[in-house]
């Protein structure tokens, strides 16, 4: 699998140490606070369990799974569907919605619209990458890991086409192994 990256860019080590920081940072943020973690499966699965583990406050752990793009796209279909048909029970809490990836912003701005209408507190964003280049929605990360550049990457639960996702490292896939058609068929989050 690591071949087939064209660079490494955050190893492990550098993941774990900035997740000692943004835990630090919710840590203080959420004491005392009914908080409850919202994690956007599939790709948040590793950072949602390397991060918790980091913070050390009681709270309610819920997951949502959305599907945006399809197949070996490595672009936003634009259209966000939700795989569960109801939301989180999040009334009066504080949410904090950790996802891998901020890009196109679609997904976390569908997820935050969907959340808002079940009356929370307050509602939070929690991404370990973005690529700012790429927004065609506002969102705004409240909690960010690192900024990347507009490079399609994987590993620590990034895939393409549902592979990767394993890999312990986050690096850019090698541009002849993205399938140029980007071909659509169901593929999640
Ligand atoms: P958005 O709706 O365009 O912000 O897309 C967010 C979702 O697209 C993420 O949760 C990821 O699943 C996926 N995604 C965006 N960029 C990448 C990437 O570089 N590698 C792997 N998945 C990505
Ligand atoms: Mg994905």
């Amino acid at each position: 699998m690591r071949g087939d990256l064209e660079r490494v860019l955050f190893d492990e080590p550098t993941i774990f140490r900035r997740l000692d920081e943004i835990a630090a940072e919710i840590s203080v943020d959420y004491r005392n606070r009914e908080l409850t973690v919202i994690a956007v499966l599939n790709g948040s699965l590793m950072f949602m369990a390397d991060l918790l583990r980091r913070i050390p406050l009681p709270l309610k752990l819920d997951c949502l799974s959305v599907a945006s793009y399809h197949g070996k796209a490595t672009q936003t279909s634009g259209e966000v569907i939700f795989n569960q048909v109801v939301a989180p029970d999040v009334k009066d809490r504080h949410v904090l919605i950790l996802d891998d990836i901020l890009d196109s912003g679609h997904t976390l701005a569908a997820i935050r619209e969907k959340l808002e209408t079940a009356q929370p507190r307050s509602i939070r964003v929690c991404v370990l990458l973005s690529k700012r280049k790429r927004r065609a929605r506002e969102v705004n990360a409240d909690y960010l890991g690192f900024e990347i550049e507009d490079e399609f990457v994987v590993g620590y639960g990034l895939d393409y086409d549902e592979r990767y996702r394993n890999l312990p490292c986050i690096g850019v896939l090698r541009k002849e192994l993205i399938n140029a058609n980007e071909v659509n068929h169901g593929l999640r989050g």
